[in-house]
């Protein structure tokens, strides 16, 4: 999926080169589906740290792996899927706009900036100043479409990874859109918890504030049909033969499609909320849920859905461990259905959710499926209860290591799969 990289990268210096082959000293999703350099700022401006906790031990390597996520950042198309997705983009523009008040006059960062369009948004708020920073070459394009707006006195565009460029401002705010397949494919939140433990001012902004993956079983026979039954009879003839190979081709990797609330055979539950205020990379590594349902229908099951929120909440000044801000409001959490349920009520007039879920205006992420080779027929009231860990993958930790395992009339059963 990965594309090779035209970069040259030494001791994680990345040193790339704009279409005429010069120097570009201004710093830079198909989803996928660098260290200690002095940034200069679009202005050929030479910035530099003075503040202690700017400073950090050793910024990780930036392996090939990074560069060739990098890299297919660099194509337009998944730029213009990601822009094109207007629930997305306008719930973003939606939050900046609520969140004017902490933005105006402030200084920002755009924790992966892409075509610059948050940034840019961010500074249409009244803005101070935005670091819109970006590892991809698609920082060349959004340092021109900061200046065919008329915004380089605003937004500073500095291609490099956050966890290697360097200002010498703390900031106000924190925007990303960070968010992968199932959340947390990508591994892009290490990132913005980077920049938040380097330059975010206590009391600061996250948007988003949080997010919750969630998961349900689910069932889905015209899927199934579609790549598995439809092997029994090919024009006439007894294909099934072909059936386990199919199962396996259809159903090894996690599929990412649409489904609606009618597929979904209970409420969810949730695997993993995330405090962005006070979430640690190491969190983010392995997370491990149990979970317990209760089907509500008679129906064939087929395998699990995963989706994900996120909501975006102002700081409140109050005090908390984090050093950074205070608690935000509403992120009180629990694992049980009931507390989702809770959540969201109490959520309905106080933050504005970016939902990924079956039953709201579908989005690019779609839903992710992690579906069983072989249905199990489920009775009304059965119990479906296991495990799940999610873990970064050795090989490649922007890869999603998945190791399901469930109990289900007396069976038990375990998949392993790999989100790449
Ligand atoms: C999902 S895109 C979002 C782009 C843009 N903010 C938008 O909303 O359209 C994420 C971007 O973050 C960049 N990125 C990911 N990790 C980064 C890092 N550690 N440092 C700098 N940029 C990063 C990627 O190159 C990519 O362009």
């Amino acid at each position: 999926m990965y594309a090779t990289t035209g970069y040259s990268y030494s001791n994680g210096n990345h040193q790339p080169q704009n279409s005429e082959g010069k120097r570009m000293e201004t710093s830079h999703r198909e989803r996928v589906g660098k260290r200690g350099r002095r940034a200069r700022d679009s202005h050929g401006l030479r910035v530099g740290v003075h503040s202690q906790r700017q400073q950090q031990s050793s910024p990780p390597p930036c392996t090939d792996f990074d560069v060739a996520y990098f890299n297919s950042y660099a194509h337009v198309g998944i730029h213009e899927e990601m822009i094109k997705d207007r629930v997305r983009t306008e719930t973003y523009k939606s939050a900046i706009m609520q969140h004017q008040r902490f933005i105006e006059g402030k200084v920002v960062m755009d924790v992966g900036c892409g075509t610059g369009i948050l940034s840019i948004f961010c500074a249409q708020a009244g803005a101070k100043r935005v670091y819109a920073v970006d590892a991809s070459s698609i920082a060349v394009q959004a340092n021109e479409v900061v200046k065919a707006n008329n915004l380089v006195d605003k937004v500073i565009v500095l291609h490099g990874r956050v966890e290697d460029i360097e200002i010498d401002e703390e900031v106000d705010v924190i925007i990303s859109e960070w968010m992968g397949y199932m959340l947390l494919y990508e591994s892009m939140l290490g990132s913005v918890i980077t920049a938040r433990d380097r330059w975010l001012k206590r009391g600061g902004l996250i948007l988003p504030s949080n997010a919750t993956l969630y998961m349900a079983p689910i069932t889905n026979p015209d899927r199934y049909s579609y790549s598995i039954d439809f092997w029994r009879n090919v024009y006439g003839i007894d294909m099934s033969a072909m059936m386990p190979l199919a199962k396996q081709c259809a159903f090894e990797e996690p599929c990412v499609e649409t489904i609606t609330g009618e597929n979904v055979l209970t409420w969810p539950h949730v695997v993993k909320h995330v405090d962005c205020y006070t979430v640690q990379i190491h969190e983010l590594e392995s997370v491990t849920a149990k979970y317990k349902f209760q089907s509500m229908m008679r129906a064939p099951l087929h395998g699990f859905a995963f989706w994900f929120d996120v909501e975006f909440i102002g700081p409140i000044m109050s005090p908390s461990n984090n050093p950074y801000t205070s608690s935000p409001i509403g992120s009180s959490h629990d694992n049980t259905a009931d507390g989702i349920q809770r959540r969201k009520r109490s959520n309905s007039n106080e933050a504005l959710v970016l939902s990924t879920a079956p039953e709201d205006p579908p989005t690019h992420w779609q839903q992710t499926m992690v579906y069983f080779y072989d249905p199990i027929e489920l009775e009304q009231d059965q119990i479906i209860e296991g495990s799940l860990t999610l873990s970064q993958s050795k090989e490649n930790p922007r890869f999603m290591n998945i190791h399901l395992q469930y109990t289900c009339a007396g069976r038990s059963f375990v998949k392993e799969s790999v989100m790449r």
